[in-house]
């Protein structure tokens, strides 16, 4: 079973993304936009797990994350790795990036414990909106992010959840397996 920890979005951050992927898609671009209602923010990709260890890695998780509640944002457009040559159109976050950072080393912990690899990349915060398949009008869309007008929506952080991910030709399907709330005051 393929699974990754991820921080789900509110209602209207979906809105303000699907607004943006409504500016950027007509421009026609070569870019597989990401359906909006299975956009999140990953804080641990976990790869390929044996279902029976969810229940353990779900109280794991619990044991480890011990965080009250806090705000982030979305603010900005951008690319990686860069914005002259993207592979990935993402959102960014702001807001209380210290305790975003926080919770997610608490899962990195959390799942080291269990045997998983610790990411050896830099974590950087952000929300994949749509992945480049091709330089088809790619100039139209980086003109269009450059000059895109500034946005901002905070959302609160008060719980993650544990997604399950199947892969299919038109796209990935998340499922969420477990929730984990952030309740410590
Ligand atoms: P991304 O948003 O930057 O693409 C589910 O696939 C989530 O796990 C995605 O949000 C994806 O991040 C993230 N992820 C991190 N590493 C991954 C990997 N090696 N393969 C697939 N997804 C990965």
């Amino acid at each position: 079973m393929r699974t990754f920890v991820a921080v789900p979005l509110s209602q209207p951050c979906h809105e303000l993304l699907a607004e943006l992927q409504g500016k950027m898609r007509p421009l026609g671009t070569d870019v597989r936009w990401v359906a909006i209602s299975s956009i999140h923010l990953t804080l641990k990709f976990l790869g390929e797990i044996d279902p029976a260890l969810v229940p353990k890695m779900v109280e794991s998780l619990k044991n480890a994350t011990s965080e009250s509640p806090f705000k982030l944002r979305l603010h900005g457009l951008g690319g990686f790795p860069n914005l002259r040559s993207p592979r990935v159109i993402w959102c960014g976050i702001e807001g209380d990036a210290d305790r975003l950072i926080t919770l997610q080393k608490k899962v990195e912990v959390a799942c080291a414990e269990l045997g998983f690899p610790p990411e050896n990349r830099p974590f950087h915060p952000h929300l994949t909106l749509g992945r480049e398949q091709g330089k088809r009008n790619l100039q139209q869309l980086l003109d269009y992010i450059k000059i895109a007008p500034d946005f901002e929506r905070v959302f609160d952080v008060d719980r993650y959840h544990l997604y399950k991910t199947v892969l299919t030709p038109r796209g990935a399907i998340y499922t969420v397996l477990d929730t984990i709330e952030l309740t410590r005051h």
